[in-house]
């Protein structure tokens, strides 16, 4: 079973954010209670959810680097069950500061320890790079969630970030599995978006989830009104999608063995 999920792909704006939003809220409207922890300097998964970053006093980088319990730098959400880690101004300079730190890798991992249980699922929300931000959220994770957007280059790091995941395996996690692959932005009617898809399924197999995130443009706006795309307006194309995605991935958490 996977309770910690890390939704990662260095490449940027492939639909990281906007899934792990969408996933935790939906799972959370659901019933499951669910924890969003935003790794991403950038903050797109707070402010995403309402929070302003640079209001932050207790988020990622005070429970990284300063030692903060993470239930201190829990966040309620307008959705009930849904609590997050916000990312603060600070998270910028982590990147650098963590460096010299003594277990530098595995410093989400305890954090996230005395508290995971208390949740259904975890997802973390990765900044677009192999950093050491990144390598936080795959140790502590026990599955990857990884988007790509269908489009040309798809592919292209994918295979990097594979074998990131492989030297995180072999070092400090042993338990890592990709959970599964979801491709994003899939626009159905272009050659290429059906190509790519083509190839992401031959070189992922049943990796790939079944559902497939058309664009839609409900899901470019919310995030702007600081809201998930169920509360933003749930029956939408996004709400519809991401809600049989969150389901998916669920189903893939609880029913998880460990892959070779
Ligand atoms: N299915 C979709 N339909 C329309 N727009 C989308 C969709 N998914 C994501 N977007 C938009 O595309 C942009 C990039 O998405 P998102 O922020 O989720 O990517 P990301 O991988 O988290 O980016 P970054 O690497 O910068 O963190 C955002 O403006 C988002 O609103
Ligand atoms: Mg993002």
């Amino acid at each position: 079973m996977v309770r910690v999920v890390a939704v990662a792909n260095q490449k940027g704006g492939v639909g990281k954010t906007t899934t792990a939003v969408n996933v935790a809220a939906s799972l959370a409207q659901g019933g499951e209670r669910v924890l969003l922890v935003d790794m991403d300097p950038q903050a797109n998964a707070s402010s995403g959810l309402g929070i302003d970053p640079r209001r932050v006093a207790s988020g990622t980088y005070e429970v990284l680097l300063e030692g903060v319990p993470i239930a201190h730098a829990f966040r309620r959400t307008a959705v009930p069950n849904l609590t997050v880690v916000p990312a603060g101004p600070d998270l910028a300079g982590a990147e650098i500061e963590l460096v010299g730190r003594e277990g530098r890798e595995t410093l989400l991992r305890q954090a996230l320890e005395a508290e995971k249980d208390r949740f259904g699922l975890v997802l973390i929300d990765c900044p677009p790079s192999l950093g050491l931000l990144t390598v936080n959220a795959l140790v502590a994770a026990e599955g990857v969630l990884i988007p790509i957007q269908c489009e040309y280059y798809a592919l292209e790091g994918v295979s990097q970030l594979l074998n990131a995941l492989q030297r995180v395996k072999q070092g400090l996690n042993p338990e890592l599995m990709v959970l599964g692959i979801l491709l994003t932005m899939f626009d159905g009617r272009t050659n290429l978006a059906l190509q790519v898809a083509d190839q992401v399924k031959r070189a992922f197999r049943g990796r790939v989830l079944r559902h497939a995130v058309p664009r839609n443009v409900r899901l470019s706006e919310a995030p702007s009104h600081g809201l998930p795309i169920g509360l933003y307006d749930g029956r939408s194309r996004g709400a519809e999608i991401y809600a049989e995605v969150a389901k998916e991935v669920l189903v893939r958490a609880r029913g998880a063995t460990p892959l070779g």
